[in-house]
């Protein structure tokens, strides 16, 4: 069973407000973008088909030649306004019969996490999503911060990517009659508005996204670490 991988890289990273869209800042001599492709080629069980990279538009170019012979087939597009749009584009390029969507911006993934995704794909489920149990109180507030309710947090996950799909389950999920993005902040989340079943398997910290400053601090301290 073959996969395909769509890297989302085309945001711009307003919240981290580096010089650069976020994917092409370098952290330990290598930008994010690199070291996630790094990354999903160090699954060596991944039958990989393709990667497809999914940038703004003025970087295909130097994308392409950056990823030309990383030893698998890349494809460079170019990305949309939102994150929904852009892995939408990614789409029309994937091939096999599983496709993951991985965040760029989620370089230190590690391996067990790809794997154990794809081995929920393999074993019949239609939507993978990785998962970290909350370890913070969580509370809802009004409009004034004031507290209405403490939420039982043993019940939630807070979710990573990589998300697995059987290829048709994404296809339905971004079907042009879904209900559109909406408040779906992921793409797990449109596949479950299309009313198809999803499960958590465990994520790992160090699949942490690099959002703000302080991510990208730990990013290039986690970069010393690993050479
Ligand atoms: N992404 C994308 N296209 C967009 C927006 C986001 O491909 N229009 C990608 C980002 O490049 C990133 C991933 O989706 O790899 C997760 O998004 P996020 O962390 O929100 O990145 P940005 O949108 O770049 O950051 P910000 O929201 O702070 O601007
Ligand atoms: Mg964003």
């Amino acid at each position: 069973m073959t996969t395909s991988v769509i890297i989302p890289a085309a945001g711009s990273g307003v919240r981290l407000g580096e010089n650069r869209p976020k994917a092409f800042v370098d952290v330990g001599g290598a930008s994010i973008l690199a070291r996630t492709v790094a990354s999903i080629l160090a699954v060596d069980d991944l039958e990989l088909d393709r990667i497809v990279v999914v940038v703004p538009a003025e970087m295909i170019g130097p994308v392409r030649e950056e990823l030309a012979g990383v030893g698998c087939e890349v494809v460079v597009v170019a990305g949309g306004a939102e994150r929904s749009d852009s892995v939408r584009a990614g789409l029309q390029h994937v091939t096999g019969e599983f496709v993951l969507v991985h965040d760029a911006a989620r370089p230190f993934t590690p391996v067990p996490v790809f794997r154990r995704v794809v081995a929920a794909l393999r074993a019949g489920n239609p939507v993978v999503v990785p998962g970290l149990p909350v370890v913070d109180t969580l509370k809802r507030v009004d409009a004034q911060d004031r507290v209405d309710e403490t939420v039982d947090r043993a019940v939630l996950r807070a979710i990573q990517t990589p998300q697995g799909f059987h290829a048709d389950a994404l296809v339905a999920a971004y079907a042009p009659d879904s209900d559109g993005p909406g408040t779906a902040t992921d793409d797990a989340g449109l596949a479950e508005r299309a009313g198809l079943p999803v499960l958590v398997v465990d994520g790992d910290p160090d699949a942490f996204k690099i959002t703000t400053p302080w991510d990208l601090r730990l990013a290039r301290d986690f970069a010393k670490g690993r050479a």
